[in-house]
């Protein structure tokens, strides 16, 4: 089973961002934990903090993957044109925030992506990519 996680902008920085919120662990560290657990899945990791170079790799993975694991950060909430490659593409996508977004500000409260995702795991901090990684396994 291939599986990628695609993190968006600013998510380069868990760890240092905003501990109180998005925790102290690295993604680099978690991913690797995961990597461990999971070994028997083929798991790959990309971040990008540019909206198109995040389509790029949507497009890419999107029909030959067996599932992407999205948190497209705070284009999650602006950016119609990664709520259209969602859709344009058949692998299914399972859209992940670390925070609880509908705790926070109104405007986190849109996503242009649900509507096309397979489904949406919010606010359990990095286990939020681990429970959608679970879900591709219950299939
Ligand atoms: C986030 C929530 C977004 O609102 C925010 O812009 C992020 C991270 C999360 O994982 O909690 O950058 O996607």
């Amino acid at each position: 089973m291939k599986i990628i996680i695609i993190n968006g902008p600013n998510l380069n920085l868990l760890g240092k961002r905003e501990p109180e919120v998005y925790g102290k662990e690295s993604f680099e560290d978690y991913f690797n934990t995961l990597k461990t657990k999971y070994s028997t899945i083929e798991l790959s990791y990309y971040q990008s903090n540019v909206e198109g170079k995040l389509i790029d790799k949507i497009q890419e993975a999107g029909f030959s993957y067996d599932g992407i694991i999205l948190n497209s950060a705070a284009y999650t909430h602006t950016s119609i044109a990664i709520g259209d490659v969602v859709k344009a593409i058949s692998t299914p996508v399972i859209e992940v925030h670390i925070s609880n977004t509908f705790s926070r500000e109104t405007f986190r409260h849109q996503s242009y992506i649900s509507p096309n995702a397979k489904g949406v795991i919010v606010g359990f901090g990095l286990k939020s990519y681990e429970l959608a990684l679970q879900s591709f396994l219950l299939n």
